[in-house]
């Protein structure tokens, strides 16, 4: 998945490719470097809009050609795609405070090990690091840190598992002359990209090693994985949740076209939730070439991939951090506590995005 996209592709050899530079964050460099950079116009035309077609099926019962409503007994409207099967949208399906509570499991205690982060390969498991960059804490790599390594004769303790940065006052690091590599707690936070809950992805070998120690995915997000699912399950099944990825995306920072498939039963959706700044996801076809439907999604909609629409190519290249568009403000009051004020800065110029599988 990660790994494998988008990297061999050129430019705009594929239809997928193509809209993903459609709507990729650029900045007009027309303009002097000494102003702030700006970015980019771009088109948001042709981009579906399931806020509307919502608001527009309250109101009438009328939805736009090409989409319609899910008749299912869940308790809100679900929308789908006539020509893609197994995709479902379920718009505003989190309310604001289930979205407050996933940004900050999501930033707090999702991050934390045995749940790997993109971190763990050059730092190996870092602790608290929602706290630490709330304290303006450095990550130091502790001076005897190989040796110790070497001398461990158990295999199985590989670099990705030992200790061996730790977290610093500020001051004290600078007391300590610069010998030490190290790096801030802030700058580790933005560039935190996925973390995985349950049962662990090995990106290198793009598989599901269920030897990886693990925490549980938390009783209350399985609960609410298994509510989302229900419109995409076959009647009397239940979903089960054995693994989540969590992804963590900053402006600029896009997920290229990709295919969900190391999971055993693709009849079985994935149920992805949206949580912070608005997005654009772009829903492709079986082929890079088929051009993918781009739309928004908003913080609180849920998402749902199953049966031929696993096999369809998508991903997101762009989220919007301005005012205008990044659709926040009930999650601005929602943090406008000052205890608050470091989810607030954060979910400000961030999208979340969990994504829960049922791996056999
Ligand atoms: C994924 C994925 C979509 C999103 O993590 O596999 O497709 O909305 N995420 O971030
Ligand atoms: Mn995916």
């Amino acid at each position: 998945m990660y790994g494998s996209y988008g990297v061999s592709d050129d430019a705009e050899r594929t239809a997928f490719r193509r809209a993903e530079k459609k709507y990729k964050v650029y900045y007009d460099d027309s303009k002097s470097s000494k102003k702030k950079k700006q970015l980019k116009q771009v088109d948001l035309s042709e981009v579906v809009d399931f806020k509307a077609i919502l608001r527009s099926f309250n109101q009438s019962g009328e939805v736009p050609p090409g989409t319609f409503a899910l008749q299912c007994d869940f308790d809100r409207p679900v929308f789908c795609i006539e020509n893609r099967p197994g995709f479902y949208f379920i718009p505003d399906a989190l309310t604001v405070e289930e979205q407050g509570r996933w940004i900050r499991e999501s930033l707090i205690s999702f991050p934390q090990p045995y749940n790997r982060t993109n971190h763990n390969a050059i730092y190996g498991p870092i602790r608290d690091l929602f706290m630490a960059a709330k304290e303006r804490k450095i990550l130091v790599e502790e001076e005897d840190s190989s040796g110790g390594l070497d001398s461990l004769s158990n295999s199985s303790i590989t670099n990705m598992d030992a200790e061996r940065w730790k977290f610093y006052e500020e001051n004290t690091v600078s007391s300590r002359g610069s010998t030490c590599k190290s790096i801030s707690a802030s700058v580790l936070l933005r560039k935190l990209r996925w973390s995985t809950l349950g049962l662990q992805f090995d990106w290198s070998k793009r598989n599901y090693n269920v030897s990886l120690p693990h925490n549980k995915i938390p009783d209350a997000l399985c609960d609410l994985a298994k509510e989302m699912a229900a419109p995409a399950m076959s009647k009397g099944k239940v979903f089960q949740p054995e693994a989540a990825i969590v992804n963590y995306f900053g402006l600029g920072d896009m997920l290229g076209g990709h295919l969900d498939d190391m999971e055993a039963d693709w009849t079985k959706p994935i149920v992805s939730m949206s949580l912070g700044c608005k997005a654009i996801f772009l829903l492709g076809g079986k082929s890079r070439d088929d051009p993918p439907l781009a739309m928004f999604v908003r913080s609180g909609d849920v998402v749902l991939m199953a049966g031929e629409a696993r096999e369809c190519f998508h991903g997101v290249p762009r989220i919007f951090t301005d005012q205008e568009n990044a659709e926040i403000a009930p999650l601005e009051l929602m943090f406008s506590h000052e205890d608050d004020v470091c989810f607030l800065e954060y979910i400000r110029s961030s999208r979340i995005n969990i994504n829960i599988r049922q791996v056999f």
